[in-house]
């Protein structure tokens, strides 16, 4: 049976520091966050061998044809979000390839209605940064943005939320209807970091010993359907921050194999009040007008421009 996409309901009960339950959850976030990251380092291996896949099969053949909508890089902006969820209607899966969070001010609600709604979802490099409360090292164009919002984070986001973050595979298959689709934030072979839009050939390369008839990425921000064979890379670009010249939020729906790239207008200036209400200073506000109403179309120069 088709589920509705759920509403935002607040943040859940909180067991609080010191609760035994809390001291095992921490030991077990400590093991994965430094020794298994610690082992992809030393040992060199690919992650996805390090974070072995996990395998769904949400899909109930009663409902007949499969209706999967597929999200990425919402980066905190919680009415971009709901925009998507009310123009996607009833799904039968719902799949998230990161970056739920960074360069937004929202990102409670945003964590809540993905870990409410997804079926799979995937570590984005913004997550991974928030979770691990890593500062960028440079202070130019998009980094700038993501140094001045990203310890607003650590203070908006509960303890359940932030471990959310923390617990994202970097790669995850789903199976839906016989139909095998691998999630990866940007890569599989760099999952976190390496930005790659339309290239078959370098798509090519990359797809070695990734057996997937979809394979879901996000990341550039930039949405697009590459048919390699009978193999498909989808980017059904970005919620929260579009970055191909459209302001309009973008998102992707696979209905019975067939892939459908989306957009829908959202209201702008609402995030943009959403964020000056929290404090922060107003060239913050500024730079996100900009790049929110001109779908991520600044230079690196012309962000700078924003003091
Ligand atoms: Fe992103």
């Amino acid at each position: 049976m088709r589920k509705k996409l759920r509403r935002y309901e607040g943040r859940g009960r909180r067991r609080g520091p010191g609760h035994p339950v809390e001291w095992i959850l921490g030991l077990n976030q400590w093991y994965t966050t430094v020794v298994k990251e610690s082992f992809v380092e030393i040992a060199g291996r690919p992650a996805e061998l390090a974070f072995p896949s996990v395998v769904h099969d949400c899909f109930d053949p009663a409902s007949g044809l499969m209706r999967v909508l597929v999200l990425s890089d919402i980066h905190s902006n919680w009415h971009a979000l709901q925009a998507v969820a009310a123009a996607a209607g009833e799904v039968d899966a719902c799949l998230c390839v990161g970056d739920i969070v960074d360069y937004g001010t929202e990102p409670g609600p945003c964590v809540d209605w993905i870990r409410r709604n997804a079926d799979a979802s995937v570590r984005g490099n913004h997550d991974h940064s928030v979770a691990q409360r890593v500062l960028p090292r440079s202070g130019a164009g998009l980094r700038r943005l993501a140094a001045a919002t990203r310890p607003l984070h650590w203070e908006l986001l509960d303890q359940s939320q932030r471990r959310f973050l923390t617990r994202l595979p970097t790669t995850t298959r789903v199976v839906l209807q016989n139909r095998t689709l691998f999630l990866v934030h940007a890569t599989p072979r760099d999952p976190l970091d390496e930005y790659l839009v339309g290239d078959a050939d370098a798509w090519r390369q990359r797809l070695n010993g990734i057996d997937a008839e979809f394979v879901c990425v996000g990341h550039s921000h930039v949405p697009f359907c590459l048919e390699l064979g009978s193999q498909r890379i989808l980017n059904p670009g970005s919620v929260g921050q579009p970055r191909d010249g459209d302001p309009r939020a973008s998102f992707a729906v696979i209905e019975d194999g067939q892939v459908r790239l989306e957009r829908v207008e959202y209201d702008i200036d609402a995030t943009l009040q959403q964020m000056r209400e929290t404090g922060v200073e107003s060239w913050v506000v500024e730079l996100s007008s900009a790049l929110l109403r001109s779908g991520g179309r600044l230079s690196k120069d012309e962000m700078d421009a924003f003091r």
